[in-house]
């Protein structure tokens, strides 16, 4: 059976909670709190099976709550493919201010791998390849892994002529891109310190610009999502923009895993980039909806 394949290489235990208002340097009780597997790969994930499509997930595992990890993606039905790496899976904290619809994020950075995780990720990767319809690779990776590997995970996908859908910023992104994967959708402030990393706000009309030159060097399409602000998108060689709808956000943890899972759903099918954001953009108004990362209802 032929699945998407998501992988994401800096897996999380993430602890959502809510709380009446968030008070800094007061106690802040909360008798609303969940917690969910997550780290963007698995968010994708989640929603493309919500979305009735076949899905595996690759990620690298290690340390004291691996079972729990998986046992978690177990009881929700996400197959995934791991690689021992040794490496304590990180939390994050989503802290949910009910009173201002804010949701303030902790993140805490990974542990290393242990140095041969990169070769155990390729080896999987490359024998997960011809099985998958398409790749999406999403955030930062952990520390310890080289700085050749994605673009080496996006040569290959791109030698087996698989679609390939990017969500992550920096050298990673510049790297891969001259690799000319189909899609990259990072937000708009990875893209500006990706590409503008002297100028913090540079105007709108070099962000554009950059990106139609992506699309004629490398035939690439952006997508810039941006938090409730518009969409910037290429489609032709134009850039094109689209405005979400507003929303009063439970929790935008996640939304843009959402967009990217929503986006591959309708792209893969129609290759209409239209299409496809307007998909993206209903899933991510959907996730905001939600307590849980990913969760579309
Ligand atoms: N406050 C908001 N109000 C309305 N829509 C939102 C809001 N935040 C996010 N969204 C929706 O989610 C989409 C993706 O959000 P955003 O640009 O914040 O993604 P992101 O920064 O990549 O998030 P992450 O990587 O944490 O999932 C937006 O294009 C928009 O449709
Ligand atoms: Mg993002």
């Amino acid at each position: 059976m032929k699945y998407f394949l998501t992988v994401c290489l800096n897996p999380v235990l993430q602890k959502t909670i809510v709380l009446p208002c968030l008070k800094e340097n007061e106690v802040n009780r909360s008798s609303e709190y969940y917690l969910d597997a997550a780290g963007k790969g698995v968010i994708v994930s989640r929603v493309l099976l919500q979305l009735k499509n076949h899905t595996l997930h690759l990620t690298q595992l290690g340390g004291r709550n691996r079972n729990l990890f998986l046992e978690m993606l177990k009881q929700e039905g996400i197959p995934v493919k791991w690689v021992n790496s040794g490496s304590e899976i990180r939390f994050c904290y989503s802290l949910l201010n009910k009173e201002k619809h804010t949701s303030t994020e902790i993140v805490e950075e990974a542990v290393p791998v242990a140095s041969d995780t990169e070769d155990k990720i390729c080896t999987v990767f490359n024998s997960l390849l011809p099985d998958s319809l398409s790749v999406i690779i999403s955030g930062t990776k952990a520390p310890g892994f080289s700085q050749s590997l994605y673009p080496r995970l996006v040569k290959k996908a791109k030698q087996e002529g698989k679609m390939t859908i990017l969500d992550y910023r920096g050298d990673d992104l510049k790297e891969s891109i001259i690799l000319g994967p189909e899609v990259i959708k990072p937000n708009y402030s990875e893209f500006v310190a990706t590409f503008f990393p002297k100028d913090r706000t540079p105007d709108e009309n070099n962000i554009k610009e950059k990106m139609i030159q992506l699309w004629k060097d490398y035939g690439i399409t952006t997508i810039l999502t941006n938090g409730h602000n518009d969409v910037l998108y290429v489609e032709d060689g134009n850039v094109k923009n689209v405005t979400p709808d507003p929303v009063i956000p439970v929790n935008t943890i996640g939304c843009g895993d959402a967009f990217t899972a929503g986006f591959t759903h309708m792209y893969f099918r129609s290759r209409y980039v239209t299409e496809g954001v307007n998909f993206g953009l209903e899933c991510a108004r959907r996730n905001a909806l939600t307590l849980k990362p990913g969760q579309l209802y």
